[in-house]
């Protein structure tokens, strides 16, 4: 229904619509003609066939000589979840068990394995990407999927990267790094690798445009999902840049949206899925979508879908798009055979391109998503297959020493009045705040973590794991404080002012510490919790946080605010206090909270966090757009035009001279860094050449007999209730359909069932992952000098921004970073690479990226707005805009700054 309905718009509209933006530059923002309501994006067939780019031929050799020996109703059973709740995982696949291939196990989350016991909390992806830390990005990836393996899984589902962040409110910002598209991109790559080196399938998500909970799955009167409307510019320079990372990195699979995009679903959107995604970007792995986020099935098949989850139309309908119905396409000629073998083919080489021929567990997943007893229910929906589902395998190992170290690396210091670190030594030290205790429901208490009590440390919804423990704030430093012999008091009640103002008063007289903690949530949209659909309502801190500290504050002379939040928090009420004297971002930070930030206060960890997104003064500071509350389109799909392009966050506030509170990049030390020595060194590199040429034809693998009666289910079988399977009812294929609207006179978009070779696209690559290699050929290295000129050794994040150069350029915009230890004294070198693309704008008319004539200048420093060095780029470009082949600049040329 959906992809009849864009059809229609597409023959009605201009193609060029979504595409238009001036050349070589970003549209202007908030003129921004690319994106506008009822746009369309043009459509892109046929689904391009892997071809086992990069390093995937290996998985890909395996993989085509197994899906030869399937027959249609196996290569179907790949493609399809059997339904909610049909087995132990959030999403299973059929099986083939006439070769003993298993199904497949599809678990939650981004930062552990979800509904299960004896699994790590990991910090959330915001903490990961305050850390800046690669080593730490893989780390916790491989951690992850050691966990997952352990526990029988095949595909994890995450990391996320989207959303991006676009709004500071947004529901799910958490689950992922950060709003800037390098940070994410560099998170990304080292989580995937971590995950599949581990021996688990990685689900890269969401794809794309999920930049809200309200209306990404439509609303009780709309007749579709909200669409978020995006130009082709800010789609490839802010949007799909860490999604090209993840594809560079081997993810083995990318999760559509819920969303439409140019109102178009994002799981039968061609645009997105066969041209950017597995032309483009050369995605070898398969497309699943996200949970009841398919809207139809041929259409979803020829735009690029290859696995459907949980597989059933709504959850529990016992019907799917897919499954007998993809079997009827394929007999029926609408979905031709290369594009079911090329789905079959995708799967399978993943699962060989991460070994799990070698790492997945003989008895398969040895926990239910369902049921925390022993004893349960195999088929869960069904109440069918009583057996033992749950061995409660401990997979933990010694990962919290890493959650630790994740947590305390990604906490941000924000400011310190010389009150940090403590001492130990304080005559009483006191601790304020719910947010620095236990949840009275427990850890776990509340499903899926919707719900505010204790201390904050996971956001809610589906990207979240049980618990083993949750150390605790006032926990960790009653420890401390008591191992040191001191005294230690606290009062955790958010609105017992006179016993917090009375506490606090006594540390006015005798000396010591206020401890104040608070926080800010948000989640998934579909728990709301106290009024907050996912998305929050105020960028405030909750429960009152503001009262509490102010209350405090203005008795207790040394007031040091931690904070909890899934983002940015309006911090104008006290950050100014004379009396608030240091202010810490702790993030989301997962089961070892409470150890990591003391590990902080008392200085056994020096911070070295940045902050992975800016904090505003005002929520008005960010722009003008935001969270769409209200459906804003009558019945249809609300309309979210990102007219902002791609000014989000700290590109906004540089462009329209908005003064943060705390810039993206920012964060303190307990010692301070000097920079110096920036050398900028061009690099010899063959010039950029367009893609050309021609794929091979669609390759079809095995024969398919046209026998509709070879497809019968078996008699005799024992079905489970309401679970998906790939056979017929009946040798006829509109009654084996049973859709009302079988073969009714639908013209498929042109091109969608074409087998023959196809051009290939000048981003795009015949042997590489990520889109054209000479996208990543390195044009310039830059290093520069970072001395520690403090006392004690600690961690520096240095960064490399960019300026274009161009009038719709940002300022300037995050190309690099390293994070290293520093002795005291010492000076390190930090050296970034810089990329063609790096150095690139999105061209609409080409289709390609191309450096402008425009300066460009590299900027090194420790925040985006503490640039102490600068030097320019200078690329000998033609005036036309890039450069002609061979010439990049004057070999080995260099700039010195002191
Ligand atoms: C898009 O660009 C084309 C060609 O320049 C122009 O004709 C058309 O009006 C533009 N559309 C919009 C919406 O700006
Ligand atoms: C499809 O998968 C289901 C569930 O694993 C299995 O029972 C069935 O036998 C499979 N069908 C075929 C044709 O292999
Ligand atoms: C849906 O429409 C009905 C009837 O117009 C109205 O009463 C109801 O409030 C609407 N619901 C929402 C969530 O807008
Ligand atoms: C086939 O798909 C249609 C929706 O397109 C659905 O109504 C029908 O129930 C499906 N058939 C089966 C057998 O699941
Ligand atoms: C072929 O089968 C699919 C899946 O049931 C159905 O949607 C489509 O309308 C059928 N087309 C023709 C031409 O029979
Ligand atoms: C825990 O959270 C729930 C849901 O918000 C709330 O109703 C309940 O009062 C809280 N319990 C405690 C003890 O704080
Ligand atoms: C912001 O929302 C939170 C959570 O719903 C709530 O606790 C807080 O009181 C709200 N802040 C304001 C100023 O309304
Ligand atoms: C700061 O704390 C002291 C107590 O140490 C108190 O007397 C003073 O009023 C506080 N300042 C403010 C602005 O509240
Ligand atoms: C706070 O007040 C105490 C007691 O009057 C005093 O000893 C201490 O130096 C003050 N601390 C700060 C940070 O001003």
């Amino acid at each position: 229904m959906g992809f009849l309905r864009s059809t229609a718009l597409l023959a009605a509209l201009p193609l060029a619509l979504a595409q238009n933006g001036t050349n070589s530059s970003t549209p202007n923002p908030f003129n921004n003609p690319g994106a506008v309501s009822g746009q369309t994006s043009p459509p892109k067939y046929p689904t391009p066939w892997g071809e086992g780019l990069g390093d995937w031929d290996d998985a890909y050799a395996q993989a085509r000589e197994f899906v030869s020996q399937l027959t249609l109703l196996e290569k179907v059973n790949l493609t399809t979840g059997v339904g909610w709740e049909g087995e132990k995982c959030v999403g299973n696949t059929g099986a083939i068990p006439r070769l003993g291939f298993k199904a497949l196990c599809l678990q939650d989350s981004p930062l552990g394995v979800r509904f299960a016991d004896f699994v790590s909390a990991f910090p959330a992806g915001i903490t990961v990407g305050a850390t800046w830390d690669r080593e730490l990005f893989y780390q916790r990836g491989y951690e992850m999927g050691t966990e997952h393996r352990e526990k029988g899984i095949d595909v994890q589902l995450g990391p996320a990267i989207g959303p991006i962040g676009r709004h500071a409110a947004g529901g799910r910002n958490w689950e992922g790094f950060s709003p800037d598209p390098v940070l994410s991109a560099v998170a990304v790559h080292g989580t995937v690798k971590g995950i599949q080196d581990a021996g688990v399938i990685a689900c890269t998500k969401h794809y794309i445009g999920n930049e809200q909970e309200h209306f990404r799955q439509g609303g009780p009167n709309l007749t579709s999902a909200i669409s978020s409307n995006i130009d082709d510019v800010t789609m490839h320079e802010l949007y799909v840049w860490p999604f090209a990372e993840a594809v560079r990195a081997g993810t083995g699979s990318i999760m559509c949206a819920y969303n439409q995009v140019n109102n178009s679903y994002a799981c039968q959107n061609s645009y997105l899925q066969n041209y950017i995604l597995k032309n483009e970007l050369g995605f070898q792995g398969f497309i699943v979508s996200d949970w009841a986020a398919q809207h139809a099935g041929v259409a979803s098949a020829l735009a690029g879908l290859d696995m459907t989850m949980p597989g059933d139309v709504a959850f529990d309908s016992a019907t799917s798009y897919w499954g007998p119905n993809l079997t009827v396409a394929v007999l029926n000629g609408t979905v031709p055979q290369w594009r079911l073998d090329d789905m079959a083919v995708r799967i399978v080489a993943s699962w060989y391109y991460v070994d799990r021929d070698t790492n997945q567990l003989e008895e398969g997943p040895n926990f239910s998503s369902w049921s925390q007893d022993t004893f349960g229910f195999q088929h869960a929906y069904a109440e069918e297959g009583y057996t033992r589902i749950n061995d409660h395998v401990d997979v933990r190992n010694e990962h919290r020493d890493a959650i630790r170290k994740v947590a305390a690396d990604g906490t941000v210091l924000l400011k310190n009045n010389g009150a940090l670190p403590l001492s130990g030594k304080e005559k009483l030290t006191t601790v304020f705040g719910s947010d620095s205790s236990e949840n009275p429901w427990g850890p776990n208490g509340c499903v899926d973590r919707g719900c505010n009590n204790g201390t904050f440390a996971m956001g809610w919804g589906s990207g979240t794991a049980n618990f083993p423990y949750l150390v605790t704030p006032l926990e960790a430093i009653k420890y401390e404080v008591l191992s040191n012999g001191g005294s230690v008091e606290s009062v955790i009640d958010n609105y017992a002012y006179s016993q917090q103002a009375a506490l606090a008063h006594r540390v006015s007289q005798v000396g010591g510490a206020c401890i104040v903690f608070a926080n800010a949530a948000a989640g998934e949209g579909y728990i709301i919790f106290d009024g907050n659909e996912g998305d929050r309502n105020n960028l405030t801190l909750w429960d009152d946080g503001d009262a509490l500290i102010n209350n405090v504050a203005s008795e207790c002379n040394n007031t040091i605010v931690v904070m909890h939040t899934v983002g940015a928090v309006l911090v104008e009420p006290w950050y100014e206090h004379e009396n608030v004297t240091a202010i810490i971002w702790a993030g989301v930070p997962g089961q070892e909270s409470g150890n990591a930030i003391t590990d902080v206060l008392y200085g056994k960890v020096n911070p070295g966090g940045k902050t992975p997104f800016t904090w505003g003064l005002t929520r008005d500071s960010y722009g003008p757009s935001d969270v769409i509350y209200e459906p804003n389109n009558g019945n249809g799909p609300p309309q979210d035009n990102f007219v902002e392009g791609i000014f989000i966050d700290y590109r906004y506030f540089d462009r329209f001279n908005e003064t943060p509170v705390y810039e993206f990049g920012y964060g303190l030390s307990y010692t301070t860094f000097s920079y110096s020595n920036l050398q900028i060194t061009a690099r010899e590199a063959p010039s950029y050449q367009p893609t050309t040429g021609e794929t091979p034809e669609a390759p079809t693998y095995g024969t398919i007999s046209n026998r509709t009666a070879d497809y019968l289910c078996p008699e005799g079988f024992e079905f489970i209730f309401a679970y998906i399977y790939p056979c017929l009812n009946s040798t006829d294929l509109r009654t084996a359909s049973n859709d009302p609207e079988y073969a009714l006179n639908y013209t498929w978009p042109v091109g969608s069932s074409d087998g023959s070779p196809q051009p290939r696209v000048p981003a795009g690559s015949a042997d590489s992952l990520g889109g054209n290699a000479g996208l990543y050929e390195v044009l310039f290295t830059v290093t520069v000098d970072v001395t520690n000129d403090g006392e004690i050794a600690g961690d520096e994040v240095a960064q490399l921004y960019i300026s274009l150069g161009g009038p719709n350029d940002a300022v300037r915009v995050l190309r690099n970073f390293d994070r290293k230890g520093i002795e005291a004294g010492a000076t390190e070198t930090y050296s970034f690479d810089v990329t063609y693309k790096d150095l690139s704008n999105w061209d609409t008319a080409a289709q390609d990226w191309l450096i402008s004539s425009y300066p460009k200048t590299a900027y090194v420093g420790s925040s985006s707005r503490k640039l102490p060095l600068s030097g320019p780029l200078n690329i000998a470009g033609s005036p036309g805009g890039y450069s002609p082949p061979g010439k990049y600049g004057p070999p080995k040329q260099r700039y010195v700054r002191h």
